[in-house]
């Protein structure tokens, strides 16, 4: 007889940050939600996350972004872990390590990396089994953006965004992100774009705010072309952004006048995320920009990348 195995004493998983590559608002529906056509990648700056029990539940930040990571109970990997703990009535008390490598509140999904992360994680660490659309439906029950890092890769999101469908790309496609100092708050971008589609009597809820990605954005996915894909680049919640930061909008022309293929912000910002031809052109971009002084937090990354996976689940001695 085979003894049942030993479940792990923490587990650690990693989880990848995001950009949108075109980013489609709809109207705004009743419950508060607008309505999506987005296509996410998955970049290669990640963010991991360690669950191991404890006596009371805490959240220990780590690595380059630790002093920006909200400790309380309405951090998202909390969140995430007393999800499914409620669920499947487990009585664990966690302590949660995130090592940040993704800016905080950037629009790069930094925080939903850390929910997708610590269901994962849990899932492990619990010995759960959950299937990946089961952690699907939990991870969009804690935002819209979370289900996409689980996922990775390149995907097309509707509904509120958490709605994944894959996307047939080919190829690696070199980015640089200009981090500001102060995030920007999601709601408040969205609310921002509301008052300027309101402003000169027009109407955020109207119908005709339509949500459809261009097919020159998934043609270029699909050829792997950096020059097409770099024109195709689309954020309707760059007007919002720039309107709340004028600065951003100086710092997105700046890098496009330094070479890069195209330029946005990244989901609600403020991170301004610019497509380059090469890892040398990736270089040669964040110098520019650096010598700039528009930018201090320069970031380089290639995608697609994969999605939340575990990269070790220690088992007791
Ligand atoms: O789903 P999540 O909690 O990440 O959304 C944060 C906020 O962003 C929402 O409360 C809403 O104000 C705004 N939002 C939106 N439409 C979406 C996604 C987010 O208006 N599709």
């Amino acid at each position: 007889m085979t003894a049942a195995p030993t479940p792990p004493r923490s587990v650690t998983v990693r989880a990848p940050a995001k950009v949108n590559l075109e980013l489609r608002v709809g109207a705004l529906r009743p419950d508060g939600y607008h309505d999506l056509a987005t296509v996410f990648q998955a970049v290669s700056l990640y963010d991991e996350v360690s669950v191991a029990r404890w006596d009371e539940w805490q959240v220990v930040p780590g690595g380059t972004y630790a002093d920006r990571v909200p400790t309380g109970t309405g951090n998202l990997a909390i969140r995430a872990a007393k999800l499914i703990s409620e669920q499947w009535d487990i009585d664990d008390v966690l302590s949660i390590h995130i090592d940040k490598d993704i800016p905080v509140a950037g629009g790069m999904a930094g925080g939903s990396a850390d929910a997708a992360a610590a269901l994962l994680a849990c899932d492990h660490l619990w010995g759960l089994g959950l299937e990946r659309d089961e952690l699907a439906e939990l991870a969009a029950e804690l935002g819209s953006d979370v289900p996409f890092p689980l996922a990775g890769g390149n995907a097309m999101g509707s509904g509120r965004g958490e709605q994944l469908a894959p996307v047939l790309a080919r190829g690696t496609f070199h980015w640089v992100f200009a981090i500001s100092d102060t995030g920007l708050s999601t709601p408040e971008v969205y609310r921002e774009l509301d008052r300027l589609r309101s402003a000169d009597g027009g109407d955020a809820r109207d119908p005709a705010h339509s949500a459809d990605v261009s097919s020159e954005l998934m043609a270029a996915l699909r050829r792997g072309d950096a020059q097409a894909l770099g024109k195709a680049l689309h954020n309707d919640l760059d007007e919002a952004a720039f309107s709340l930061r004028p600065e951003l909008r100086v710092l997105r022309d700046a890098g496009v006048e330094f070479g890069a293929l195209g330029g946005l912000v990244s989901g609600s910002g403020p991170t301004v995320a610019f497509l380059t031809e090469s890892h040398e052109a990736s270089l040669d971009l964040s110098v520019s920009l650096a010598a700039s002084d528009l930018c201090r937090d320069i970031r380089r990354a290639r995608g697609p990348v994969h999605g939340a996976h575990v990269v070790s689940g220690s088992r007791p001695d």
